[in-house]
């Protein structure tokens, strides 16, 4: 079903594949809490290409290989795109390893190492997608809500036409849920996008609305939101707190949603206080101490982000497991 698939965008699974994803990740993360640990990529050799900053990722891609027997070079100063072309460099890396994972800046590149590079290639972040982590974010609403994924309103709040604002949508659209994008007009995704997925809503029985109002967070099972300035677009801050302060996560959204339960989900890393570097520098040009959450509400009960964030390794592990391991029942 997936051996030697790539894991580009989730427009590439059907919802059925990404179920079977979810439940391997459910398989895995119970297996290595009972200190099971198969090693189902043994002589398995990957790659990690990172052209952007990350923690998470990087982590998770390095802890689910070695769990599972594989070997990792990390690679952040390749000759790739410099001296040497993307295509050439695809096809060099494709001779030494079994599975390369790339964040970076274009879409193009992880859709160009796939093409010439014959081995599985899984996006671990670009300008446009992070399928990746819609994965735990998923795993993680079925671990905290007592609901299916197609009976959930899940509402993504902040910069809608970001890599995490495009991937959540598409992920909600394929699974059936009932997607709200809360935004200012001027941060909506892009139309084409957005019509495309309200056509396989049609299919899968979700539903995509688009708003401006933070009134529509009403009946939220769960509240997302993600940094207002991706990583890229450091240039564009004062612009985006302009746009987005009426937007930050607060107690009084929770409340708003009239849902005791709501949980509260961010991909991560967050500027929810002023123990950054960054945090601290918007603050001393802006005067803002939290950003696009307030950090009563990263703290509170309703925060699931570090299940989140160990899901990240979990469902990364199932990708890969799934897509480059020889030994998985298929
Ligand atoms: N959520 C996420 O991708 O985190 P990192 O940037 O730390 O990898
Ligand atoms: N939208 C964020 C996600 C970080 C995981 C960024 O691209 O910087």
């Amino acid at each position: 079903m997936f051996q030697g698939r790539n894991f580009l965008t989730l427009l590439d699974y059907t919802p059925d594949e990404i179920r079977a994803l979810l439940k391997l990740a459910h398989q895995v993360k119970a297996e290595k809490k009972q200190g099971i640990f198969p090693k189902r990529m043994a002589n398995k050799n990957v790659v990690l290409l990172f052209e952007k900053t990350s923690t998470r990722t990087r982590c998770a891609f390095e802890t689910a290989a070695y769990d599972e027997g594989a070997n990792v070079t990390f690679l952040s100063n390749s000759q790739m795109g410099k001296k040497e072309s993307l295509e050439d460099t695809a096809k060099v890396l494709g001779r030494f390893y079994d599975g390369i994972e790339f964040r970076g800046f274009k879409q193009e590149t992880v859709e160009l190492l796939a093409k010439y590079s014959g081995v599985p290639v899984w996006n671990g972040l670009t300008d446009l997608y992070h399928p990746t982590q819609v994965l735990a974010d998923w795993m993680t609403i079925e671990e905290h809500v007592k609901k299916p994924l197609n009976k959930v309103k899940f509402v993504y709040v902040g910069d809608a036409r970001n890599n995490m604002g495009n991937s959540l949508m598409i992920g909600c659209a394929k699974m059936g849920m009932h997607f709200v994008g809360i935004a200012p007009k001027a941060l909506f995704p892009s139309e084409e996008l957005v019509e495309r997925m309200r056509e396989l809503c049609k299919e899968t029985g979700g539903k995509i609305e688009l708003s401006d109002s933070i009134d529509a967070v009403e009946g939220a099972d769960v509240i997302y939101t993600d940094v207002w300035v991706s990583m890229g677009e450091e240039a564009q801050f004062e612009e985006r707190i302009r746009l987005l302060e009426p937007y930050r996560v607060t107690m009084d959204m929770l409340k708003k949603t009239g849902n005791p339960d709501v949980i509260f989900e961010h991909c991560l890393p967050s500027f929810h206080d002023l123990e950054t570097s960054v945090g601290k520098d918007i603050y001393d040009r802006f005067g803002l101490k939290e950003m696009e959450v307030s950090d009563e509400v990263f703290r509170s009960k309703h925060s699931v982000v570090f299940d989140e964030a160990e899901n990240r390794m979990h469902t990364i592990k199932a990708v890969m497991v799934a897509t480059m391991s020889d030994t998985l029942d298929k």
